[in-house]
């Protein structure tokens, strides 16, 4: 039987050529949000292993929603020209299709890179003020963020748009919102951080407000014929927090809204989170929002082996499968599932010792095709 992995998608205009994202990995490697070198090494040799599908690390849609002073962004025209030039790059050599996930990091803002410790920045010593719903902190010993009003909720529902018309100019074909790991559209679901006494808080509804106003009016400025999907965490791993339910109802909302497809992540809300990980841990929650919603769905977390991405493609639990870790280790790892699967990738030229019709073998035994 045919691959499903290997099996196009098509989402609105765009044809996926295969089921298999590179999921979003922060690099921490931008200059006041711009892409550099290094950017163009990791994402120019990622997107030419065949995969389907590479997406953009968090970007950020204002500097002060930058994780750390190391993240990129996409809100100022500098921004956008250093991107320009990777997208540029990519386009010339590979068909992988391109998204960019657009974030803004709330109260886990100002913080240290990760290989630093990735503890908060202080104002003094160039860090700058967090904003969440509601001014509760990550962290206890960490400042507590500004509450936000809606004047200024507002602003950042813009800079979403703002840089999804910057994403549209520099030629990306995808965006996925991050609504996930605690970042702020995450802090406004969830009623660990959410403690808003207005309609942005309380109810179910009411947090869920802010993050489908802000998919809403990307939807509405993001072109109709371009694919818009959104990342979530399924669960706080924390009693009383957010979770699977909450994670159905707010899918279903996203699907009325024409959501492309709806990233199923989990964790990164609650310093006291206990995650228990295992080969493809949060693929039951994909498979539930699948089910119940119609939402088409990618599966992430843990995905290391082509049969075991094959498997959650087939028993209907997902319709792409993200590999983040998996990817850095294996770059190629497309190549090698086209082995093992029968599938067929994309290839650079450059690696090819025969004209196409006689490639077999130069992708060691996975069939393929010029790009
Ligand atoms: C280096 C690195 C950076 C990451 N940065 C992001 C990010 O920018 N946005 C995001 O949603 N997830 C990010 N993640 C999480 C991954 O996208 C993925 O969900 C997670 O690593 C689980 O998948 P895996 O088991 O295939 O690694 C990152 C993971 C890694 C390893």
């Amino acid at each position: 039987m045919a691959s499903r992995l290997f099996s196009s998608l098509q989402l609105r205009d765009l044809e996926i050529h295969n089921r298999i994202v590179i999921a979003p990995m922060c690099q921490y490697a931008a200059n006041e949000g711009n892409a550099s070198d290094w950017h163009l090494m990791h994402l120019g040799h990622l997107a030419v292993g065949g995969a389907g599908m590479l997406l953009l690390e968090a970007t950020a849609v204002e500097p002060a929603g930058r994780i750390t002073p190391g993240c990129l962004g996409l809100y100022s025209d500098e921004n956008e020209r250093s991107l320009q030039r990777i997208v540029e790059f990519i386009r010339a050599n590979s068909k992988t299709a391109l998204g960019i996930q657009l974030s803004h990091a709330g109260r886990k803002a100002s913080s240290r890179l990760p290989w630093q410790g990735g503890s908060v920045i202080d104002i003094r010593q160039g860090g700058w003020r967090t904003m969440a719903p509601s001014a509760i902190p990550h962290a206890p010993a960490e400042p507590p963020p500004h509450a936000l009003n809606v004047d200024e909720m507002r602003a950042i529902a813009d800079a979403f748009c703002a840089s999804a018309e910057r994403a549209y100019s520099i030629g990306f074909d995808a965006v996925e919102l991050h609504a996930a790991h605690g970042y702020l559209l995450h802090q406004f679901l969830s009623p660990l951080s959410n403690h808003r006494t207005d309609e942005y808080g309380g109810s179910l509804e009411n947090r869920m407000r802010y993050p489908l106003e802000v998919f809403a009016q990307v939807r509405s400025r993001w072109p109709a014929d371009k694919p818009l999907g959104l990342r979530l965490s399924a669960t706080d791993w924390v009693g009383d927090g957010w979770d699977i339910e909450q994670t159905v109802a707010f899918s279903r909302r996203l699907v009325e809204l024409g959501c492309d497809w709806i990233d199923v992540s989990s964790g990164g809300l609650s310093s006291v989170q206990r995650i228990v990980s295992s080969p493809g841990y949060q693929v039951s929650f994909t498979q539930r929002i699948r089910k119940e919603t119609g939402a088409r769905t990618i599966a992430v977390g843990m995905i290391t082996e082509p049969r075991q991405a094959e498997d959650i493609l087939s028993s209907g639990a997902a319709d792409l499968v993200a590999l983040a870790r998996g990817m850095l280790n294996e770059p190629r790892w497309a190549w090698r599932a086209a082995r093992e699967l029968g599938g067929e990738v994309h290839g650079p030229k450059e690696y090819y010792r025969k004209p196409p019709s006689r490639t077999r073998g130069i992708f060691i035994n996975a069939r393929a095709e010029f790009r």
